[in-house]
């Protein structure tokens, strides 16, 4: 196993020093250290973060291979400063037994580009009636903890309830897409004064604020961990703020594009904004933003839904909801917070490890730490070409827009990954 010697690095914004990281671990931390073999890596002017850790990854495979596999997402992460990502269940198909979650699992362990931790579906082929088998894919190989049916919502409350109450038994979470699909139904963007004036059919607000205020009670009554994925509204905001208040045990999260887009978009018919839940307005994104600061919302996670061309490059409603998010995630981090490193650190890397108990990962760089850590040159600015991107889809809403900061290095126990900004494998 080569060693690396990580040279006038800043931990985390701290003044500079050198890393030596070596048989997986960062071994040492401090100046002027010297390793005879060690290959040598220039790290002027670079921050070392710890790996950051996606808690909503579609990787598309099984079934959709043409948009994504797990060794291009996994790629597409590497590149983006990740080591870990969940990757969410609404496969084909669908990642509702065991057999499905191993397989997604010893996928990502082969591409060896970051770790892979599959989320089980809660119903059986995301169809809303039935449990799956939640204590088997707890028990396989991939060891689930989190459970959703992202992309639709477990809209029945009693089924809800029931998954909530079964996943208690091993400490697991149910990560709800709150949308209430009677308010939804034939929804094309954001509910308000832009879809008036489009003529296009809205998703109000309420829908996604109904689905969050019944499932932070239901969490309270039973006693388990749920997470509320993509939150994208004011009011979602406040009803976090409160369950958070009692002490319920609920998380939440935002993706990079609710913190920084809004409907206005939808202007331009151009589906690569076309997403679930969608665009909303700029106080919309100015209350994320403050709950994100705040800690109302516990992470940053890129909800990566890469799509072919012929579902996003058609008429706006007959196009897929879903962008691309991993390989620009914290760019728009460092946009939105600037370089806060520590808050970044937190949303992007030590929080979503702790939510979804990934072992190894969310450790600050620091002597015995495992060496999941990534480079970040912040003074880099970078304009997106979609062409560029690892990942096999191209729907990034980002085309052509010149965003801070670029990652030059990560690696994975140890091992680089990404090098000189480049993927090693
Ligand atoms: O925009 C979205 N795309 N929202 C979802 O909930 C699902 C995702 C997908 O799978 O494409
Ligand atoms: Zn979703």
């Amino acid at each position: 196993m080569t060693a690396y010697l990580v040279k006038g690095v800043s931990v985390l914004g701290a003044a500079p020093t050198d890393l030596l990281i070596r048989d997986g671990v960062v071994a040492e931390v401090g100046a002027d250290l010297t390793a005879p073999g060690a290959t040598v890596v220039d790290a002027a002017g670079l921050v070392a973060l710890p790996g950051l850790v996606d808690l909503h990854t579609h990787l598309r495979e099984p079934g959709r291979e043409d948009a994504e596999t797990v060794e291009s997402g996994s790629r597409a992460a590497a590149l983006g400063g990740y080591t870990a990502v969940c990757a969410m269940a609404n496969t084909s198909p669908v990642a509702d037994t065991a057999g499905v979650v191993e397989q997604v699992w010893r996928l990502g362990r082969e591409a060896g580009l970051v770790d892979v931790q599959p989320i089980g579906a809660v119903t059986v082929g995301l169809a809303g009636q039935h449990l799956a088998e939640l204590g088997a894919m707890a028990d396989s190989a991939a060891r689930v903890r989190i459970f959703s049916d992202d992309g639709h919502c477990v809209a029945d409350p009693r089924l809800m309830r029931r998954a909530l109450e079964y996943v208690k038994a091993f400490d697991g979470i149910i990560a709800q897409h709150a949308e209430e699909p009677r308010l939804t139904e034939g929804a094309q963007m954001h509910e308000g004064e832009v879809s008036t004036r489009l003529g296009l059919t809205g998703w109000p607000a309420v829908a996604e604020e109904a689905i969050i205020a019944r499932d932070v009670l239901l969490a309270e009554h039973v006693g388990s961990r749920l997470h509320v994925c993509h939150v994208s509204t004011a009011g979602s905001v406040e009803v976090l703020r409160q369950a958070k208040a009692r002490g319920v045990r609920v998380t939440a999260e935002v993706t990079p594009h609710h913190l920084l887009l809004t409907d206005v978009r939808a202007e331009t018919y151009d589906p690569v904004y076309k997403v679930n839940p969608p665009l909303r307005t700029d106080a919309d994104v100015a209350a994320l933003r403050a709950a994100l600061t705040d800690g109302v919302i516990d992470i940053i996670a890129t909800d990566h839904a890469p799509h072919a061309v012929e579902d996003k490059e058609c008429e706006w409603a007959y196009a897929r909801p879903g962008m691309l998010g991993l390989e620009t995630a914290l760019s728009i981090a460092l946009d939105v917070l600037g370089p806060r490193w520590d808050l970044i650190a937190e949303r992007m890397s030590r929080t979503p490890a702790r939510i979804a108990g990934l072992d190894g990962h969310g450790v600050d760089p620091a002597p015995g730490a495992p060496a999941n850590l990534t480079l970040v040159d912040p003074a880099a600015r970078r304009t997106v070409d979609p062409a560029e991107l690892a990942s096999r889809s191209r729907n990034t809403p980002y085309a052509g827009m010149t965003l801070p900061g670029r990652i030059v290095a990560t690696f994975l126990r140890g091992e680089p990954t990404v090098l000189d900004g480049k993927a090693t494998k």
